[in-house]
């Protein structure tokens, strides 16, 4: 049986795939697959260990002739088109747990550089504008005594509030159910979204993209933001109105914003490179050796149970 994996992965899954006694082909370049191509090699693949680069839409899974598992290495899944995918019967699997605390580092490293300053700091230093110690230079403020808002209370969500606890702050969420364990171990309060908007300090935003969620941070909400506050999104980039919190930024009526993802990516908005107050990373929350290992191997172990035919680890 054939497997398709669209880009070189660390952790080398065709290896474990091979030593399972698959064929596995593996697009070599270090970007995303073209399309036309990545059309036709589906055709014949039995199972695609896809990224989230690869539109997997009713076009792609009409292609398919006998694939019977796309195994998503990420955790999030807007790239497929689950509902189709549901009723022809392809199984769709993804890589929750094994990226859940690389995730929740690069967040707190985010919500760091945004209140310290961290980025217009490392300028300086490069411009070589660093003139010497002062006591009104790169003010930025204390997480302790903090409120933190976090939008999205499942894995990622908690393991963030985990590392953010021990700063001293205050928790509250917003989730579309009340989250019992998350309430007991962060003596955390539910809020709905206005609320959170409105109270907190920190804002992170870990929900996953759907039709529901898709601008569910819109104008209105960011407009309840504190001017002291900041919001950080480490999950995806259309959850956030992008143009309504590019106009707060510019117009100081927020602190700062963290981002590593966003919309219409990688063609991101050219306004965000001109802001003092922003901070930006290129879509980096899972990217650590380990966890792309790990996650890489978790899809390709999906692949090799469902070819199997046993039950997929992590169905979506
Ligand atoms: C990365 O963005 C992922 O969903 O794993």
């Amino acid at each position: 049986m054939k497997v398709l994996i669209t880009r070189k992965l660390p952790g080398e899954p065709e290896k474990l795939l091979k030593k399972n006694g698959f064929k596995v082909s593996v697009y070599k370049e270090d970007k995303a697959i073209p399309r036309g191509e990545f059309l036709e090699k589906i055709k014949d693949a039995d199972a695609v260990l896809s990224l989230l680069t690869e539109k997997i839409d009713k076009e792609a899974i009409d292609n398919f002739s006998k694939c019977k598992i796309v195994a998503n290495c990420a955790v999030g899944y807007n790239n497929i088109d689950i509902a189709y995918a549901k009723e022809r019967k392809l199984i769709v699997t993804n890589t929750p747990y094994v990226l859940t605390d690389a995730t929740a580092d690069l967040t707190v490293a985010l919500i760091l550089a945004c209140v310290r300053r961290l980025r217009e700091g490392e300028q300086m230093m490069r411009e070589n504008k660093f003139d010497g110690w002062k006591p009104n230079m790169l003010l930025g403020f204390d997480l302790k005594g903090k409120t933190v808002g976090i939008i999205g209370a499942g894995r990622i969500g908690r393991a963030t509030a985990r590392r953010l606890k021990g700063f001293g702050v205050k928790i509250i969420y917003f989730d579309r159910k009340k989250r019992d364990e998350f309430e007991t171990e962060f003596l955390s309060t539910r809020v709905n979204l206005k609320e959170l908007m409105k109270q907190s300090d920190i804002i992170s935003v870990h929900l996953p993209l759907s039709k529901e969620t898709h601008h569910i941070i819109n104008k209105e909400n960011l407009s309840l933001m504190k001017k002291s506050a900041i919001i950080v999104n480490t999950s995806r980039g259309d959850i956030l109105e992008e143009k309504a919190l590019i106009r707060l930024l510019k117009q100081k009526k927020i602190f700062a914003a963290g981002f590593d993802v966003y919309e219409n990516e990688p063609n991101i908005n050219p306004d965000l490179r001109t802001l003092e107050n922003v901070f930006l990373l290129p879509h980096i929350g899972s990217a650590t050796v380990e966890t792309r290992a790990a996650m890489a191997l978790l899809a390709a172990n999906n692949i090799i149970n469902v070819l199997n035919g046993k039950e997929p680890i992590t169905p979506v």
